[in-house]
């Protein structure tokens, strides 16, 4: 375990530093208490829209909105001083031009505060990705299994399987750095494909459910502190039980109330009762 020295917070150019090098550490945050801690092991701290499922309970990550990305991502920056802060840009909020996703980006970083917006989608997007760029939006790719197009995958399904499958996706990964994309994420996809990529693209390259041979890695927190809904994806590993701390902590509170031994007012405060 290591925790970074220095204070000043990270920039997109020093995220890129990290193609080929030592590598980049990422997890998910969406509200303080869980960024402070873990701000100063984090390169990047991603607010991913992945909050829809684990943190609002909702059976996929396309109803999330502008407005609740940017609040929450205003929380992460907030309560953090190291790691760089990027955002996930919500379902249907830059598919449809250009234009709108430079609309909804812009809002998002002026008013959170975070560095960089994170953006799912294949070749067709690269345009996006080169518009946003060009306008002072530091964009990080996200290709392979995208969860926002679960409707159009029938499904959380690993990708690029087959030699077709994994060309398409090594050509969107590609056309997203030449359009500018600061780093890729590669979502679960072949571990062979995963490895070419880091290879052969020059931007780094950040797993999840890819390969180990990847610039570096992001999951999401919950998956990790064994705080889901009892469903880990296959690629994620808990390294704690963050579930058991709460529970016993829960536990020991609900005693104390029940047995009254809950402090008053003036051991709390210490305030003196008047002896008049
Ligand atoms: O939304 C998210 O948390 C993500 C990561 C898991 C990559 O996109």
């Amino acid at each position: 375990m290591s925790v970074h020295s220095q204070t000043k917070r990270r920039t997109v150019p020093e995220l890129m530093a990290f193609k080929g090098g030592q590598k980049l550490v990422s997890l998910t945050a969406y509200i303080a208490p869980i960024a402070r801690q873990l701000d100063p092991y984090m390169d990047m701290i991603l607010v991913g829209d992945s909050t829809a499922m684990v943190g609002y309970a909702m059976d996929d990550t396309l109803s999330i909105t502008v407005e609740q990305l940017t609040a929450h991502a205003r929380a992460v920056v907030r309560s953090t001083s190291h790691a760089c802060i990027v955002v996930d840009m919500p379902f249907g909020s830059y598919q449809e031009s250009p234009e709108q996703a430079f609309r909804n980006a812009s809002y998002m970083l002026a008013h959170s505060g975070a560095s960089a917006v994170k953006m799912e989608g294949g070749e067709a997007m690269a345009e996006t990705t080169r518009f946003l760029v060009e306008r002072g939006v530091p964009v990080l790719a996200h290709v392979g299994l995208m969860p926002q197009y679960v409707n159009t995958m029938g499904g959380f399904k690993a990708q690029g399987m087959s030699d077709t499958a994994a060309q398409r996706i090594y050509n969107d990964a590609l056309a997203h750095q030449s359009a500018g994309a600061f780093a890729v994420v590669l979502e679960g996809v072949a571990e062979a494909l995963g490895r070419r990529l880091t290879e052969d693209l020059r931007i780094p390259t950040i797993g999840i459910g890819a390969s180990p041979a990847c610039d570096g890695q992001v999951l999401v927190t919950e998956d990790i502190l064994g705080l889901g809904d009892g469903h880990i994806p296959r690629f994620a590993k808990t390294f704690a039980d963050a579930g058991a701390v709460i529970r016993g902590a829960a536990a020991a509170y609900a005693d104390a109330v029940r047995n009254g031994s809950f402090p008053g007012l003036e051991n709390c405060f210490g305030v003196k009762r008047n002896a008049e």
